[in-house]
């Protein structure tokens, strides 16, 4: 035998020395869950370890982690049943919490990278990504005006990336379109490229209580079973401004993560989701599995995958460790 895999396995050095990939710190984005009442903290029941913060604790979290080297996040409001309607009204009224606290984490964290959410879901009474009319389809031209109002008044806020997640047809190039016109042309958008009809969500939607009221949302979110369909919605996202692709879930659609990294040069994102976040933790808690080791080779084989950048739960958590 002249040849023996084995050698360069034989110590943490060598095997250090020939280690293909690393996760970083820098690579990975914080998704937080911001809450109307500035002093309330409340755990996500089924994300343990995860909590809804108001604005007080989301500073400290925010402070916390930027110590720790996460540096990146991307943060989601609670918003209650009280403040929703059809057209998501909230959305982009300048006065709503989630707006007034951006302004607020940007102007204390100005060398922080905030990232937003451009979808009706959580402003939605029909808790849909668009918007609804009373046959129950989700229209997709009209749900692009309040698209972009919405991504108007998070720039306005000062922040770094908008994260359109809702899968409406054109909503990149309109909202690349509205942002330039109002003077944002530096204002990134991070595209929910590949976005699938998962089932893996349903922890961020108890999270945010932004649960569909009716239907599910496979009219505009993808079919699973399709990986060469992800090329079409890359092929505009390009065309239409996008600054980065995501591929969304992570764990079960690493193979649409490869195939976007080997067909496209923007940076290629990944979203660890809430489901798959939550899986974990269950197991680990009846201590069938070890959280830290699991989390490392979970973030790991995302980036082996071909991600730049991974959207995780285990941010804080990875950065307490060395890299
Ligand atoms: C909103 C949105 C969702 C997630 C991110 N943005 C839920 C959904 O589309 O139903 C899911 C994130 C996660 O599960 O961690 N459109």
């Amino acid at each position: 035998m002249n040849i023996r895999p084995r050698r360069n396995r034989k110590s943490p050095v060598v095997r250090a020395l020939v280690r293909e990939n690393q996760v970083c710190a820098k690579d990975l984005i914080y998704p937080l869950f911001l809450l109307e009442g500035a002093n309330k903290k409340i755990e996500v029941e089924s994300m343990p370890g995860i909590y809804r913060l108001g604005i007080e604790h989301m500073l400290k979290e925010v402070d916390e982690c930027m110590k720790l080297g996460i540096k990146s996040f991307d943060i989601f409001p609670v918003v209650e049943e009280k403040h929703k309607d059809k057209v998501a009204t909230k959305s982009y009224d300048d006065t709503f919490f989630y707006l007034t606290a951006l302004k607020r984490i940007k102007a204390e964290f100005p060398e922080a990278c905030i990232m937003t959410d451009v979808a009706m879901d959580p402003y939605s009474s029909d808790g849909h990504d668009g918007l609804v009319d009373k046959n129950g389809n989700i229209l997709n031209d009209e749900s692009l005006e309040i698209l972009g109002k919405m991504a108007l008044a998070q720039a306005r806020t000062g922040i770094d990336i908008i994260g359109p997640s809702d899968m409406m047809d054109g909503r990149v190039g309109y909202i690349r379109e509205v942002l330039d016109l109002e003077g944002f042309s530096n204002v990134s958008i991070m595209s929910y490229t590949a976005k699938y009809a998962s089932a893996f969500y349903g922890p961020f939607r108890d999270a945010l209580d932004s649960a569909p009221k009716s239907g599910d949302k496979k009219t505009y979110q993808m079919d699973p079973a399709n990986q060469r369909e992800a090329l079409i919605e890359a092929d505009l996202d390009v065309e239409e401004g996008a600054d980065f692709l995501m591929v969304k879930p992570a764990l079960a659609y690493l193979d649409v993560i490869k195939l976007l990294k080997d067909n496209y040069d923007l940076p290629i994102a990944a979203y660890n989701v809430s489901g798959e976040y939550a899986m974990v933790c269950a197991a680990a808690e009846k201590g069938w599995l070890d959280k830290t080791a699991i989390m490392n080779e979970v973030l790991l084989s995302i980036k082996r995958a071909g991600a730049d950048i991974i959207l995780t739960y285990y941010a804080k958590e990875f950065a307490k460790q060395e890299c």
